[in-house]
């Protein structure tokens, strides 16, 4: 049997780093509420309906990268699904963001989440897993994710947004053998659900650490790093996986140890913090590296936004391995047409940078 056609696309190839004729590129939450379309279809359906309407996910993802030109789909889903079934209520009240209903306050609330035994209360997900990737050009990659273990557990624990993770640390910092059986059942069950949606069809996995940026490097390397190194190594052989964090670029190196020596292809993701090329440095050259526009920069104008991912790419340099996107979600406030320019002028751009290497 042939290999099939996405194991050699641009992205494929960058996790691998091996050449390729042009720097791939997608962006963070590409499908959402800066699409006029996508804010048309909310008004008939909530955001958790649509999550677990698997016809409606994949439609608003397919005809995402369809209108954008990106290099790569992404589930259209929610980090936090998963705790449902692990035991905690989950709603996105209008303009409030996510709110997880009874939290795990104490150490003695922990035993209330709940072992997540089997993929099936999730089967909706797997089932987006597939009719996505049935939808999708079969050269572009399916990337599927998941929140890291603590980015779940932090959620969890102070029940929705939060300005300084104050509740979800007090624990973290004051019982260890509580937090680390929390984590650890949180590993567990990501590494399963990452799995099934490996199973069902994604080629990538990326892994959302999103507040993980809340802590220093030494209580990330004890409270935190052993938990996402086994839901890595616990990933089906051979599959790219993107770790990525927001708001920290001292944990760089740490992200990077997260992958232990295997001949999985390594991507970290990094925010619009640190440089590039001094990302690059902190992660190590024998990773690829994926990011890292501000996102603000796309509330701009075309020339800005041009001259930006310009610098990105020089910072890049023509080195294999580089997945361009943003530092971190698309804002619901940006013009859609400064999204398109950006996919347009990392595709050019990048040509011309090697079109004129070839020439000298
Ligand atoms: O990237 C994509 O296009 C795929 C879809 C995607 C969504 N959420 C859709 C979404 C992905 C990859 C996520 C991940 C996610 N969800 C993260 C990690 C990434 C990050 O932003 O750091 C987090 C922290 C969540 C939890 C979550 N979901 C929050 C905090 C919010 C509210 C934020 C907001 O923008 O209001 C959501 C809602 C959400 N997830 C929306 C979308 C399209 C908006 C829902 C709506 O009102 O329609």
């Amino acid at each position: 049997m042939s290999k099939p056609a996405w194991q050699n696309s641009l992205i494929m190839r960058a996790a691998r780093r091996e050449p390729v004729e042009r720097t791939p590129v997608w962006l963070m939450r590409q499908a959402g509420r800066y699409q006029a379309d996508y804010r048309r279809l909310r008004e008939k359906t909530s955001f958790l309906e649509l999550c677990k309407t698997p016809d409606l996910a994949a439609e608003v993802m397919l005809s995402t990268v369809e209108r954008l030109g990106v290099d790569a789909a992404i589930i259209f889903s929610d980090l936090l699904l998963i705790l449902e079934p692990m035991g905690l209520s989950l709603d996105f009240a209008a303009d409030e963001g996510p709110r997880l209903g009874n939290p795990i306050r104490e150490p003695a609330d922990v035993d209330r989440l709940l072992e997540l035994e089997s993929i099936e209360s999730l089967e909706f997900v797997i089932e987006t897993v597939r009719k996505t990737r049935a939808g999708l050009d079969p050269a572009l990659p399916l990337i599927g994710f998941a929140g890291a273990p603590f980015t779940l557990a932090a959620y969890s624990i102070e029940g929705g947004a939060s300005r300084d993770y104050r509740i979800a640390k007090k624990l973290m910092l004051s019982d260890a053998g509580a937090w680390d059986a929390m984590m650890a059942r949180l590993a567990r069950a990501v590494t399963l659900y990452l799995n099934a949606q490996i199973d069902a069809g994604a080629q990538l996995a990326q892994i959302f650490d999103s507040w993980a940026g809340c802590l220093g490097p030494d209580d990330y390397r004890r409270h935190v790093l052993p938990h996402t190194r086994s839901v890595i190594e616990g990933l089906r052989p051979g599959v790219p996986a993107i770790h990525f964090a927001v708001g920290n670029p001292a944990l760089l190196p740490l992200l990077s140890e997260a992958f232990s020596q295997s001949d999985r292809p390594a991507i970290v993701g990094v925010d619009w913090r640190v440089r590039l090329d001094d990302a690059w440095t902190a992660i190590g050259p024998n990773r690829a590296i994926q990011g890292n526009l501000d996102p603000v920069v796309l509330l701009t104008d075309p020339p800005t936004i041009r001259r930006r991912a310009k610098e990105i790419l020089d910072q890049a340099a023509g080195r294999s391995g580089h997945i361009f996107n943003l530092g971190h979600g698309i804002l619901p406030q940006t013009p859609p047409e400064n999204v398109v320019a950006l996919v347009e002028a990392v595709h050019e751009l990048n040509s011309k940078v090697r079109t004129r290497r070839k020439i000298d």
